[in-house]
């Protein structure tokens, strides 16, 4: 069974609470929360403080993505803040090593996202240590862009990998997913949709997750 984790960066900023509330009355799994520094991606969302304040008002698991550099320094805030899965990208963590062990020392799921350009086995000597593996289709820093059909490649690639590992890490697509694609993504190996534009733009957003996770 696949997962649905509704992507924040696509809600109402000015009505954030109303935002969880939907999402706890609806079939979403998990709450997928970017974060972005305008270093790592070109622009900037938001940070620990409205984490927090969300927390309080969402029952749903916190999925956060960070595209940040030097996510180390901030692992133990998010994880104050109350991030349940903490996703740091490959391509802004030198000590890749240390950074997952330092998110699992903390109570949290570790999760390394990769960039549409780089290639699944870089994870090679790291994919045992993972909890999940989010691979950006399109290019990380906005919500409404056009999914990049390559990523069906790097599933079967990835699902290669985790197997021949023996790992247990879950594989998430982020960017562009709608009811157009997800069945396939399923079908390649996909285990978590992230859904930003597709959810929050919709007539009927809790109506929109339903058919997402009931196909
Ligand atoms: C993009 C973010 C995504 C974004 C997806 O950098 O990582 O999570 O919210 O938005 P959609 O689903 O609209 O492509
Ligand atoms: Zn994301």
């Amino acid at each position: 069974m696949h997962l649905i984790a509704p992507s924040i960066l696509s809600a109402d900023f000015a009505n954030l609470q109303t935002a969880c509330e939907m999402l706890n009355k609806s079939e979403a799994d998990w709450f997928h929360i970017d974060v972005m520094d305008g270093v790592f991606v070109p622009n900037i969302s938001f940070g620990m403080p409205v984490i927090k304040a969300i927390r309080k008002h969402s029952t749903k698991i916190f999925d956060v993505h960070l595209m940040i550099v030097e996510p180390d320094k901030y692992i133990a805030a998010f994880k104050t803040a109350g991030a349940d899965v903490l996703t740091v990208h490959y391509e802004a963590c030198t000590h890749l090593h240390r950074t997952i062990q330092a998110i699992k020392a903390e109570g949290m799921k570790a999760g390394v996202s990769l960039n549409p350009h780089t290639n699944v086995n870089v994870l090679e000597d790291i994919i045992v240590d993972l909890d999940l593996v989010l691979i950006m289709s399109v290019n990380p820093g906005f919500g409404g862009q056009s999914f990049i059909e390559n990523t069906y490649h790097k599933i079967e690639q990835l699902k290669k990998l985790i197997h021949l590992k023996n790992s247990k890490a879950l594989i998430e697509i982020d960017g562009g997913v709608t009811l157009a694609n997800a069945k396939k993504l399923i079908d390649t190996g996909a285990n978590v949709l992230v859904a930003g534009s597709y959810v929050f733009n919709s007539e009927n957003p809790i109506e929109t997750i339903k058919n997402l996770k009931n196909i």
